[in-house]
């Protein structure tokens, strides 16, 4: 089946595999989870094959940066619509603000922007044949304690990534990213600071959380669904920069 699905995917076919997926799932329910995947992909403009290839295994980055983040701190609670734009009030979400997602093209988020492509670039683009990516939008989210953010993913870019400004460090807290694994074969690439490489793991549940440390920076194929979940959160104000990046 899934070699079925692979050559299928290759040849654009994806409304092929929702409707093979669609009827296979009567008998079995896992192959439902995994519809999503080629729902993205045949919303997505046209991808030529060897972006298809590269995409096709979900991976995902983990990093702590060397960042001093008090002044970007600083700047997220002097943007001047701080909870004033709030685009996801309607989304059932809860107790979350989120920013517009324009952050990128303004001038005292510049740097913090110029400085996660760059790092993005030099890091990883060895994964995807040292095609670059681009930043193109970026927005301030701050989850209130106990707030929370249904599964989602992010049509319109090629990866999808998260700085986290400010966590919840307690060490009974059990909130993080919920990342849904619905191929249950992700990659994931931990970078150690002190050998200067990456770890490699690939993770096969079915999902699993992610619980991120201050200056942590992640990064996955924007296909990928995720949640944020968040239970006996002891700090008031959780805050992530999330952004979208393109090939
Ligand atoms: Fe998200």
């Amino acid at each position: 089946m899934d070699k079925v699905l692979f050559n299928l995917y290759l040849k654009g076919l994806f409304r092929i595999c929702i409707f093979l997926l669609k009827i296979a799932s009567i008998f079995d329910e896992r192959f439902e989870k995994k519809i999503s995947f080629y729902r993205y992909f045949k919303k997505k403009k046209k991808y030529k094959k060897i972006f298809l290839r590269l995409l096709h295994q979900p991976k995902m980055f983990i990093f702590n940066l060397p960042y001093d983040s008090k002044k970007l701190t600083k700047k997220i609670y002097n943007y001047e619509m701080l909870y004033l734009d709030n685009q996801k009030t309607n989304d059932g979400h809860k107790k979350v603000y989120q920013s517009k997602d324009d952050l990128n093209n303004r001038k005292e988020f510049s740097k913090i922007t110029n400085y996660i492509e760059d790092f993005i670039n030099k890091n990883i683009s060895i994964y995807f044949e040292n095609n670059k990516l681009k930043l193109i939008k970026m927005w301030i989210v701050i989850t209130k304690n106990l707030g929370i953010m249904k599964k989602h993913s992010h049509f319109n870019s090629d990866f999808s990534g998260i700085l986290y400004v400010k966590v919840d460090n307690h060490k009974n807290y059990k909130g993080g990213l919920k990342i849904h694994n619905v191929m249950q074969n992700i990659e994931i690439y931990t970078f150690s600071k002190h050998k200067n490489i990456f770890k490699k793991k690939i993770n096969r549940k079915k999902s699993f959380i992610f619980k991120p440390k201050k200056n942590d920076l992640v990064i996955f194929n924007s296909y990928i669904e995720h949640s944020v979940v968040n239970k006996n959160s002891k700090i008031v104000d959780r805050i992530s920069l999330p952004f979208d990046m393109v090939f």
